[in-house]
This record gives C-alpha cells, structure tokens and sequence, in this order.
C-alpha cells in the first residue's frame, strides 16, 4: 500500500507533488508529507489525509524543483506525524520515502543504535535512510552508490525515492516487489506508484522491473541499472490512460461515477474481442495458451475479496461451458497450506489493481510447481501481469473509488468470454448456444443502463435501511457470488455488519438472526433456482424478516410477497451476476453516504494490499 509521488526538474516541484498525492490517496490515507530540496531540505508531514498536509504547510517555504511525496497506510507504527514519511536521515541532509517492508530493520536497527544512531519514528523506512547515510559517510561514496550497496544489506520489499541536500539535482529511486512509474519528460523525471499522477506531463513511461534502481539527474538521461551494478537498458511505454478518467467528472463520490460507468467499462472490456459477426472471442492475450486451458486438468482461480467473488462466478461459468473443473482459491490461504499443483493446472490470477501481495505470492508459488499462469487485471504494466505466463488487461479504466465496482462486472466480462472462447474451441457447447451466448452478453451494457434508472428507487429504499445494524444476502447458484459482493460492498463502505450466503444455507444458522429489524436481500431472477428462492423469501416472511428482492422485470410472484422489489431485464441465468449487481453497488453506495461514511476512502482500508 502507501502511494509515493517524486520529481526533478524545472518546474516547482510541490503542486505537482501534492496533485500526485490526491491520485494516490486511493492507495492509503492515514498520514502524508512532502520533502523538497531548495538549499535547505525542507521537510512536512501530518497525520490525516492529504488535505490536512496541504493546511499545515500553508505559509511554509515550499520552493525548489526536486522533491518527493508519501501518502502512508501504517504497517509499521501508528498512523501519526512522527511515522508519516518522507523520514530524514540522522544528520537531515537526506529524506527517503518508502512504500513496502524491509523486513530484516530489526537487526539493521540494533547495529546502527549500536553505533549511535537516533530513530525519531517505529518505521523500517527510517532504518533505511540511517543505514544509506552511514554508508554513505564510512565508505565515502556518492548517494547513488550508497543507495545501491544499502538495497544489497535490505531482505524485504519496497519501492523507494531518495533526495540528499549534497547532491541537490538527483533524485535516486529504486523497487523490489513494490509498484513505480518513471515518467519522462522533456527536461524532468515523474516518479510514482502509479501512473495517475504522471499521465499528465508526459505519455512516456518506464515500469521498473524488480532489483532494478535509477538515477534520475536534471536535464541528464536517465541511468537505469541493477541493485547488482549491471546497466539496464530502458524500456519506453506510452501511456493511453485518459485524464478525465481521473476526475469525478460531476458525481459526488467516484464510486457513483464508477457504477454509472459500467456501460462504457463492460463494452471496454469487450472491444475487438467479442466479434459477433465472426461469431467468436478472440482474446490475442492469451491465443498462445488456448490449448493448454482447453486441455487443462484443473482450473484453479486466485484472487482476493471482491475479485475472489469474480473468480467464483468464473467457477460456475467455466464448468457449466467448458466441463473444466475449477477451483476458487482465496490467494492468502492457497499460498500457506502446500497446495497440490501438477503442470497440467491453469491458474487464473484475477485482481483489478495487479499488486495484491497474496495474489502475487501466490501466483509466483504456482509458477514454481510448474502451473501455466493466466492474469485477468486491471492495472496496466502492474506487477501480477508481468509475473504471469499471458493475460487479458479488462481495459475498465482507472478505478479510484476504494471499493471496487466497475473492475468486478469488466472481471466477470473477462472472464464469461474467456469461458465461451475455449467452450467453442473446444465443441462442449454448441454453435447456435455460443452464437447466442455471444449475442446476449454484448447486449449487457445496453441493459445495465436500463438497470441504472432504478438509482433513485434504490435510494429510496436505502433510506428505511440505514440505520440496520446487520444485512443479510442470500443468492443461489451464480448468484450466490453476487450475494457475497453485496454484502461486502455493504460492510466496508457503511460498516454496517453484513453476511452473504447461499440462500438454501440460512436454514442451517443465520435464520436465527432473522426478525423485523433485519433486511434480507434476495436476488430471484426469473432463471436460476426461481422456486427454492420464492421459499426462501416465504421463510424469511415468516419470521417478520424485511426483504429487498432484486428480480426479473414483470415478475409478480415475489412483488406480492417482498417488502420491495428491484427490476433488473431478463437475461441469461449464467449472466445475472452482471446486472444484478448494480442495484446491490447501488444500495450500498446511498446507505454509506446517508451514514456520513467516506464512501471512496472508507477507514482502515485501501485500494492495492501491497502487504500481506
Ligand atoms: C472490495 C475490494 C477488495 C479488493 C481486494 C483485491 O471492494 O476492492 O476486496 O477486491 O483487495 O484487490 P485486487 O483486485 O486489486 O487484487
């Protein structure tokens, strides 16, 4: 987690610095400072978010053209001024930001302590920057150099920017395991953790690679090389991002931007690769490994929270078409019980932000034992994509909102193509079922749009709901999923308590919970289970339960039995999950904003786990 933002070259250093900041915060929020080099080595930071940054250093000297910039979550130490970064060395002449773990800082601590050094803060990151300046002054070496032989002392991740008062036009970077964008302009270098910041002072990029560092000198080139001292040559991208995807473009929040988004996204992720008119998916992605997923023995999806949820719908997808069986795996635990993988398994890696620290651990344990490895991400040139074998980019655009909307319905997208692709391949469905297959899935976004004019009856209906203590979510089949992100998109945006399950499940314990108090979410679409849900609806009724029941648009059945019922269109039973998970977002969204919650940086949490 922990977004870091640097820059050297003409222009004043701090707006660029504290805008790069904002599109950062995203990534972590509980304190954020800045440090900027004009002579002096000017040093600010607060707990807080980074508006609280921008009032404390009101009125404070701010000059000079290279500086760097840290939005923290904690990992080591509380949030507060103290530990926020960037942190100085012992003598203040160098400052360092730092987002990921050293975790050897202990005994790093202990031998500089040792050797008289005083720590102002609990974080690792401190340790690091002593442990650049002692090297620095005992073996007489320039700050690049000490960088360099500090990395090679450092067991741990990270991703860091270093600025000293001597060498007063460099900035030295460098990652292991943690995300950085080096952005190249005409006389100057941008640094961030991701692009969002950079995008727009320049389209060409460099995503460094693990063990590699820069230096980064006005108006020099740009020497990139290994931790090891082995030049690297760099390699330019363009970046295609589009600025107004950074902005709330007139929404409240950018969750509300995010779920009114889902048409474009959902046909983002489908552009020249649903070809109707051929009649297939063509995915160039992955085209290499067709025939290693057709002849897999075992699918094995990796993922964590709400892309877990997208690699379970991708569970009854793929069975139910290509007659594969899959697994769902969430990555912290696959990566710690020895799992048995043979290279005859496929595994799907799925995570919007491509930086989830379990996900890639995991990932990276399967490569091992050999699995061919498949990504479905968001985040382009992240780090899950350049660990796996092949993959498809969901190309649904910058998610900033901290709960994920529009990258679930584009991963789910991603995911039913990739199903019909290798069903088809394959003969396990036939032609006229794919064709009209295909045909129902490019006729989504149309009908999300429909289910986005429900907004404002979704908002009524939050209304007699948000004060609820606890919610309960029930879906059967590919709906179950759905129940799952519901609940969650609830409890972590409103806090207020909520359990996703199956709905013939909540016999078996979570009716005990049930009474006028408690709202019950039902999604009973037509297709899909449609009388064991109407049951279960009755049994919630029975014991005074509320329900809120999403259902097929006409339906009356439950209309006459629910408290209030949603309307999504008819579709395909294996594509409910993609409209009926608007309302759920939805409902979720104007619970939290009714409560005051944050809705885009809800507490506690962030948008890449870069730690495990
Ligand atoms: C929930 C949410 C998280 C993420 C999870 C995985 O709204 O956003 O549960 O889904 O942290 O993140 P990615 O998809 O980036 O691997």
């Amino acid at each position: 987690m922990c977004g870091i933002v640097a820059y050297v070259g003409d222009k004043q250093a701090y707006p660029i610095l504290i805008k790069g900041l904002h599109r950062l915060e995203y990534r972590g929020y509980d304190s954020s400072g800045v440090a900027i080099l004009n002579g002096k080595l000017n040093l600010y930071k607060r707990k807080g978010k980074v508006n609280q940054l921008e009032d404390f250093v009101e009125n404070k000297d701010i000059n000079g053209t290279i500086g760097i910039a840290h939005t923290r979550w904690a990992t080591h130490g509380q949030p507060n001024d103290e530990n926020a970064h960037p942190h100085f060395s012992q003598n203040q002449d160098l400052a360092i930001i730092h987002n990921g773990i050293i975790e050897n800082y202990v005994s790093l601590k202990e031998e500089l302590i040792s050797r008289g050094h005083k720590f102002l803060s609990e974080t690792d990151t401190e340790v690091l920057i002593h442990l650049i300046e002692d090297i620095q002054d005992n073996e007489k070496l320039d700050l690049a150099e000490s960088v360099r032989v500090a990395l090679n002392q450092v067991v741990g991740a990270y991703a860091i920017a270093v600025i000293s008062k001597d060498e007063s036009n460099k900035l030295i970077v460098a990652k292991n395991g943690s995300p950085m964008v080096i952005g190249i302009g005409d006389n100057d270098f941008y640094v961030a953790s991701d692009a969002t910041p950079i995008v727009e002072y320049t389209r060409k990029v460099i995503y460094m690679e693990d063990g590699e560092m820069a230096i980064l000198e006005k108006g020099k080139d740009i020497i990139l090389k290994s931790v090891k001292n082995i030049i690297h040559t760099p390699y330019f991208q363009e970046l295609t991002m589009s600025l107004d995807a950074l902005e709330k473009g007139g929404y409240e929040h950018f969750m509300l931007k995010e779920i009114f988004e889902q048409p474009i996204s959902i046909r983002e992720t489908m552009r020249g690769r649903l070809r109707l008119g051929q009649g297939i998916v063509n995915l160039g992605g992955i085209t290499e490994y067709k025939n290693k997923l057709m002849n897999a023995k075992r699918i094995l999806m990796i993922a964590c929270g709400t892309s877990w949820h997208a690699g379970l719908v991708g569970e009854y997808l793929f069975e139910e078409l290509t007659r594969i069986p899959v697994e769902v795996e969430y990555a912290s635990e696959f990566r710690y019980r020895n799992p048995i993988i043979t290279e005859d398994d496929v595994v799907i890696a799925i995570s919007q932000s491509g930086e989830t620290a379990d996900t890639l651990a995991a990932i990276k344990m399967a490569k091992e034992k050999g699995a061919t490895i498949l990504g479905i991400c968001n985040v382009v040139g992240s780090s899950i994509p350049r660990e796996t074998h092949a993959g498809s980019y969901t190309h649904a655009g910058p998610e900033i909102g901290v709960a994920s909307t529009k990258a679930f319905t584009s991963q789910v997208t991603l995911l039913t193509m990739m199903a019909l692709m290798i069903a088809h391949e394959k003969g396990s469905i036939t032609n006229s079922r794919h064709q009209q297959l295909l045909n129902a899935l490019d006729a989504i976004p149309n009908q999300i749009e429909e289910v986005l004019k429900t907004n404002d009856f979704v908002k009524e209906v939050a209304l007699l709901y948000k004060d609820s203590k606890n919610a309960l979510y029930l879906g059967r089949g590919y709906n179950f999923p759905v129940a799952l992100e519901g609940a969650l998109k609830l409890k972590e945006i409103s806090y207020i308590h909520a359990e996703g399950y199956p709905a013939a499940e909540m016999k078996h314990g979570p009716i005990a919970l049930i009474d006028e108090q408690m709202p019950v979410i039902v999604i009973a679409p037509k297709k899909g289970h449609y009388d064991k849900l109407v049951s279960n609806i009755q049994e919630v009724k029975a014991r005074k339960g509320k329900v809120i029941a999403i259902v097929t648009k006409g339906d009356t059945e439950v209309r006459n039995m629910a408290d209030h019922v949603i309307e999504i269109p008819e579709v395909e039973e294996l594509l409910v999950p993609l409209v009926a998970t608007i309302p759920l977002q939805l409902f979720s969204y104007y619970i939290a904003v009714m409560r005051d919650c944050n809705v885009d940086q809800p507490r506690n949490l962030a948008k890449s786990v870069t730690v495990e």
